[in-house]
């Protein structure tokens, strides 16, 4: 069953998304496995791309990424990526000096969006859902993601990073200034899966 998403505009939602959440213990418990079957069909219905279960009312450090290709090939530094999971995730930058602002939305924040600075280089260590830990360096659009869904479990929101020098505003505004940024083949490539959004009743485009 897709979940509801909470946002910060909702006051009674306002602690779950700025309260760090909870690690998780392994073996996963019946409770953490059926969230994650609910998170994984919430972001498919979205389709994509990030998803935290602080976003969904469930304060644990668990989180879903999910690129479906439509979203990629909106991006210079983006590839497609299957769903999956990462539990009790971290990053930490390889070079913190190295950062990039790129136009970043989020599902639970309705008023605001813009260009986010994030490392361009991230080391990255989470649990799978079988417990098997990981540890990798990513890059581009994809250490984006991972950054925005770790930093919802660590109760921050993009709200927090958008510093008053960055490129932001409101969606209509920022979504146009995105689309002008665009070759016109991406423009074309934009307009349709926006097209598509609205037919499914879901806000925006590529949100996390
Ligand atoms: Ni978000």
């Amino acid at each position: 069953m897709a979940l509801d998403i909470v946002t910060i505009e909702q006051p009674q939602f306002k602690t779950v998304l700025t309260t760090p959440t909870k690690k998780v213990s392994f073996p996963l418990k019946e409770a953490d496995i059926n969230l994650i079957e609910a998170m994984k069909e919430t972001l498919f219905h979205l389709n994509g791309v990030g998803l935290a279960a602080n976003q969904v009312n469930e304060s644990k450090r668990i989180l879903a990424i999910y690129i479906p290709k439509e979203a990629s090939l909106l991006r210079d530094d983006a590839k497609p990526y299957p769903m999956h999971i990462m539990i009790n995730p971290t990053y930490s930058p390889i070079d913190a000096k190295a950062m990039e602002a790129g136009f970043e939305g989020c599902y639970s924040v309705s008023h605001t969006m813009g260009k986010v600075p994030r490392y361009k280089q991230i080391k990255v260590t989470f649990y799978d859902e079988e417990g098997q830990l990981h540890q990798r360096t990513e890059q581009g659009f994809y250490a984006r993601v991972i950054q925005h869904e770790i930093d919802h479990l660590n109760g921050l929101l993009i709200t927090d990073r958008l510093t008053k020098d960055c490129v932001q505003g409101s969606f209509e505004d920022m979504l146009a200034l995105r689309r002008a940024e665009l070759s016109p083949e991406k423009q074309a490539l934009f307009d349709k899966l926006r097209a598509q959004k609205e037919k499914s009743n879901a806000p925006g485009t590529e949100k996390k």
